[in-house]
């Protein structure tokens, strides 16, 4: 009988080789979780009650899987899907996102912040129009 270990395989050699034998949920931690691309633009009329959390900075709704948030750098729209696990879980928090799943942090860029969020999160297109956001 062969070993891994007499091949000299160890450590992230042997994740590799295990991963290539794995679905891609396997081994999600090691790679990027890619959201389907919006479909199409729309927009958010922040006059509605619904919507109202974005008249303040710090304010956040989620529509279409996507976060739209008021932020110190204005409006900013992310995917909920988290980049680590794919957990539909992103938020605003502290002028950053975050997945509360395992702590993902991104930045208002989409860059990752911490190991969880190395990967980054997709993010998109926001033009205002009087109380009016497009997201495309
Ligand atoms: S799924 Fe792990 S931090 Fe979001």
């Amino acid at each position: 009988m062969i070993f891994l270990k007499d091949l000299g395989l160890r450590g992230a050699s042997l994740v590799a080789v295990y991963c290539a034998g794995q679905s891609l949920t396997a081994c999600s931690q090691n790679e990027a979780i890619t959201p389907a691309p919006l479909g199409s633009p729309f927009t958010v009329d922040m006059n509605t009650s619904a919507n109202a959390a974005l008249l303040k900075q710090g304010g956040y709704i989620v529509q279409n899987n996507v976060v739209i948030a008021n932020t110190s750098k204005g409006y900013v729209a992310v995917t909920v899907v988290c980049s680590h696990e794919g957990q539909r879980k992103v938020t605003l928090r502290s002028d950053e996102f975050y997945c509360p799943q395992h702590g993902a942090r991104y930045d208002l860029s989409g860059k990752g912040l911490n190991s969880e969020g190395r990967n980054g999160v997709m993010v998109y297109s926001v033009t205002q129009s009087g109380n009016v956001l497009t997201v495309s």
